[in-house]
């Protein structure tokens, strides 16, 4: 059986996928910008162009328009005046902006390459469009949350239908970086922490801002898979610190996602801040070049991040920005990034034999070709529309389509005694916490055009849900890092004479994100005080969560019966979130990452090794792997979420037990749901390779399926595995399948039994 919200593509990504791209079609898949036919017109213009002109194709800038406002979303800058910019673009200084304003100042830029720039090449206008322009969906990894690719590129596909109303051409989206240390604040951005979900969501979101009539079409985005490579991977969780990863765990975590996002056509990709091993990523030649170029036949455009070349510097690899750009561009670094170094020191550095022409002229054709491949040549200002710029922004549709991924992306981590859903009507509700009102915390962190003010806030969508509003009675309680005064009383008091409280306590949107770091993964210390003082009044207490990553939850949140995980949801955040907790709709999604018991388990994630003495269930034992203060798993594990029916499984028939050569193995397990209400069910396939040359972890996800299940009836769920399933990169650093025992489980978790089998791989 088949469930009707996965594509095609997404199953064949999934179940006996590996195959897809282990075999290497993806070389042949992958969209090879550098190969797209330029006209002779544009081919011809390299030879026209004095090396400065070239340089100037190779330096992206952020906006200069509205005093700037775009390099408040980053390290102060250079980002000079917009007048300063338009005399660049005139004279060829730059190839387009980033994070810029709107179809007035695209077209007030466009007319100025076009109507007085020397060669006319259209700029590209570039942007930060993470996870929605003005209607703001869920962050990537709330998104992630919902284990539903086709909801992925729905959303990504609105975001970049708005974009590029706004004359947006290409997106710095989707970032894929694995991430497995939760302190680590850029988490959010991503899919989590499984290898898998990445990739299938990677693909996802490529072909989302893409589109299917191809990146000339006017609602169009380019994509930009980032940040290249392993950056999740930052020493203790801190952003941009040292990764020192070896080469296996790069190409069997961290690169897969990006060979998805190539395989599904993102033409571009952005070098990380990280080093990797000793040489920063922005000047590894064999990350940027030999991997990515020679390798996986990648034949687009790399770009710096924010300054990256001139950063080399501060990681003490290059002396000074002379170096520091030789260094970047050599390995592999097409266009920069603000630093403006290209601009100043190439020229330099080609006159000096340092650089070859040759290499300018390449990285030149691959800007070229991005700018054809998106139409720009043949229309610059396609994309520059102020009549679909007002009439393409969040519209009915795309706010609809926010509501229903926020449902789609809430997890429900308890619901002891079937505490939710809430009835509509006839109880009182203390709504308490500093996230229960207020045009604040709704959206996430990276929004650049999406406001809070525009979205809907918890209290708002509380109050349209219920039939009495006067029934909720709204407390603040506590600030989010500080007591209110008084607030822990007038909580007590609201809490007193109510039915049941809904707390809404967590993290602000700028404790996760970029620099954004925490060494303590807890609900702040002023929250908890509220959340025990409203539990000892003996309510039933809700709790609301709002956070950017898993947290270590503890104490009188982690007693409530009832909890959702509700991250930061978006333009329609309130009515999500009380569609849910109203039950207008059953939790369906599912952790992307684990939540641990402490932040001393960082990082954590469920796909880890066994280790020579693994402790045995059950009590902590001497001399075995263990720590003294909480158990080694987690709280709450990699693919943990309830719905409102009751899920069983049963019945699992592994096909004879034997995946022959060449063959495929169909396993089977029967979902019932014993519940009063239909369940959309996430059910996970995972494998251990028990025994094998490298050591393998204790248990990985091949495939996942999100079936739904009425309520009294049984589903039977199907998967396919594939030889290709099975592979895992031998200690040639190739991809190696190898004959043997495994252990697979159909399950609702990454630590649920659910049904458990084994096979052979002969
Ligand atoms: C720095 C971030 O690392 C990157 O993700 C982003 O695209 C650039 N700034 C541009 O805003």
């Amino acid at each position: 059986m088949q469930d009707r919200h996965i594509s095609r593509r997404a199953m064949l990504i999934g179940a006996g996928a590996t195959a897809a791209w282990a075999a290497s079609p993806a070389r042949a898949l992958l969209q090879q910008v550098a190969e797209i036919p330029l006209p002779a017109d544009v081919a011809a213009l390299p030879g026209r162009m004095t090396v400065e002109e070239k340089a100037g194709q190779l330096t992206l800038m952020a906006a200069a328009w509205a005093g700037g406002a775009a390099v408040s979303l980053n390290p102060a800058g250079a980002a000079g005046s917009f007048d300063q910019q338009l005399a660049d673009v005139r004279a060829g200084r730059l190839t387009g902006v980033f994070n810029g304003n709107g179809t007035a100042m695209a077209k007030a830029m466009q007319t100025a390459a076009m109507r007085q720039g020397r060669l006319k090449i259209p700029l590209l206008f570039a942007a930060d469009i993470i996870h929605g322009f003005r209607t703001v969906f869920p962050m990537p990894l709330a998104e992630a949350a919902s284990f539903d690719p086709e909801l992925a590129r729905r959303t990504a596909r609105a975001a970049g239908t708005e974009a590029a109303a706004a004359g947006i051409d290409w997106t710095f989206a989707p970032m894929v970086d694995i991430a497995r240390d939760q302190r680590w604040g850029r988490g959010v951005e991503g899919a989590g922490e499984d290898v898998l979900l990445g990739r299938i969501m990677a693909d996802a979101r490529v072909r989302g801002f893409q589109g299917t009539r191809g990146l000339a079409a006017p609602d169009a985005v380019a994509s930009c898979a980032k940040h290249f490579a392993a950056y999740g991977a930052a020493e203790a969780g801190l952003d941009y610190n040292t990764v020192d990863v070896s080469e296996r765990t790069l190409r069997e975590v961290y690169f897969p996602p990006f060979e998805a996002a190539f395989a599904a056509g993102s033409p571009t990709t952005m070098a990380s801040f990280n080093e990797l091993s000793g040489i920063p990523a922005t000047a590894n030649e064999w990350l940027l070049t030999q991997v990515l170029r020679r390798e996986w036949g990648f034949g687009g455009l790399v770009v710096s991040d924010y300054t990256g070349d001139e950063e080399l510097i501060a990681h003490g690899f290059a002396a000074d920005a002379r170096e520091a750009t030789k260094l970047a561009f050599m390995a592999g670094v097409d266009m920069s990034m603000q630093s403006g170094f290209y601009l100043k020191h190439l020229p330099t550095l080609v006159a000096a034999g340092e650089v070859p022409m040759a290499r300018v002229d390449e990285a030149v054709r691959r800007v070229l070709a991005l700018k054809v491949a998106l139409g720009l040549f043949d229309d610059p200002f396609r994309r520059i529309d102020p009549r679909r710029e007002k009439t393409q922004i969040r519209t009915r549709a795309h706010l609809d389509l926010a509501r229903e991924a926020g449902v789609r992306s809430i997890v429900m981590l308890k619901n002891d005694g079937g505490l939710l859903p809430l009835p509509r009507a006839g109880k009182r509700i203390a709504l308490i916490g500093p996230f229960a009102r207020g045009q604040h915390d709704l959206i996430g962190p990276w929004n650049v055009y999406g406001t809070d003010a525009e979205a809907v806030d918890l209290l708002t969508g509380m109050q349209a849900a219920v039939a009495d509003r006067t029934a909720i009675t709204v407390v603040d309680g506590s600030g989010i890092d500080a007591p209110l005064p008084g607030g822990i009383q007038a909580a007590v008091a609201a809490a007193q004479a109510a039915d049941v409280v809904v707390l809404a306590i967590g993290e602000t949107q700028r404790m996760s994100g970029e620099a954004q770091s925490r060494t303590a993964i807890v609900v702040p210390p002023a929250q908890m005080a509220l959340a025990e003082a409203v539990a000892a009044t003996g309510k039933p207490v809700v709790v609301l969560l709002r956070n950017g990553r898993a947290l270590a939850l503890e104490g009188a949140v982690l007693a409530a019966p009832a909890i959702l995980v509700t991250w930061f949801l978006g333009s329609q955040m309130g009515p999500a979130i009380a569609d849910v907790l109203f039950g207008r709709e059953s939790p369906s999604a599912r952790l992307p990452v684990s939540f641990p018991h402490a932040t001393g388990q960082q990082p954590y994630h469920y796909a880890h090794k066994t280790t020579g003495r693994p402790n045995p269930p059950g009590a902590p034992q001497e001399y075995k792997t263990h720590y003294q203060e909480v158990p080694n798993d987690a709280l709450f594990p990699f693919g943990h979420g309830l719905t409102y029916g009751r899920i069983a499984y049963a019945g699992l028939e592994t096909g004879g037990g034997t995946l022959a050569a060449g063959g495929t193995l169909t396993v089977r397990a029967t979902v019932t749901n014993s519940g009063t209400r239909a369940a959309d069910e996430v059910v996970q396939l995972y494998v251990q390779d028990v025994t094998a040359s490298i050591t393998r972890p204790v248990r990985e996800l091949k495939a996942f399926r999100r079936v739904r299940v009425p309520a009294g009836a049984s589903q039977v769920v199907e998967f396919t595995l594939r030889r290709s399933d099975l592979t895992f990169i031998g200690r040639d650093l190739k991809p190696i399948v190898e004959p043997g025992r495994f252990r697979l489980w159909i399950a609702p978790s990454a630590q649920a039994e659910g049904v458990a089998g084994e096979f052979t791989l002969a």
